[in-house]
């Protein structure tokens, strides 16, 4: 059976386990994920006993926009409605249930997110990406 949790008071450890499936995550460090988890407003997680198999996470100001991070489900895992469920927990949690807009961004999973009710025809979104500044923004 698999559990949900919410809480961000997860192992960074488990949690880069996870990241390590994806090619947007996959170079991310222990210390910067510990820093993550301590500046996110609310995450849940899906556990198959002390195995973490999916989580998600929120940034918000509580009231007008939040946007969701970071959405993955263990391959093992995949395809038993533990995405759908994540979701479906940020959208009703007691927290944000005054939130009037929830943003995400997504290359490959429109199909999923729109049977969620998500729809890509109301905004577009720019990207500014540290990475990609030429020359390096330094102090
Ligand atoms: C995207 C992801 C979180 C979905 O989680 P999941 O647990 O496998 O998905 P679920 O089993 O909850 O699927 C829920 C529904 O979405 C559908 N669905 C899942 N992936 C889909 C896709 N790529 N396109 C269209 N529909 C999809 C399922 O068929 C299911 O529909 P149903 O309820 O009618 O049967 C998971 O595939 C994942 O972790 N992918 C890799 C990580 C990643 O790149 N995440 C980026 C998210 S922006």
């Amino acid at each position: 059976m698999i559990n949900f949790l919410d809480s961000p008071d997860i192992q960074a450890q488990q949690l880069l386990a996870l990241f390590c499936q994806t090619d947007w995550a996959g170079d991310r460090s222990l210390d910067d994920t510990q820093r993550m988890l301590a500046h996110t407003d609310v995450a849940i997680s899906a556990w198959d006993g002390p195995r973490l198999v999916g989580f998600g996470r929120v940034l918000t100001d509580f009231i007008y926009r939040a946007s969701i991070w970071d959405v993955i489900v263990d391959r093992a895992y995949q395809d038993r409605d533990i995405g759908k469920e994540i979701i479906q927990r940020i959208l009703k949690h007691p927290k944000l249930e005054r939130v009037e807009l929830f943003w995400l961004c997504t290359r490959r999973y429109q199909g999923f997110y729109a049977s969620l009710g998500f729809s890509d025809k109301e905004q577009t979104g720019m990207v500014w990406n540290r990475r990609k500044q030429i020359p390096p923004l330094t102090e």
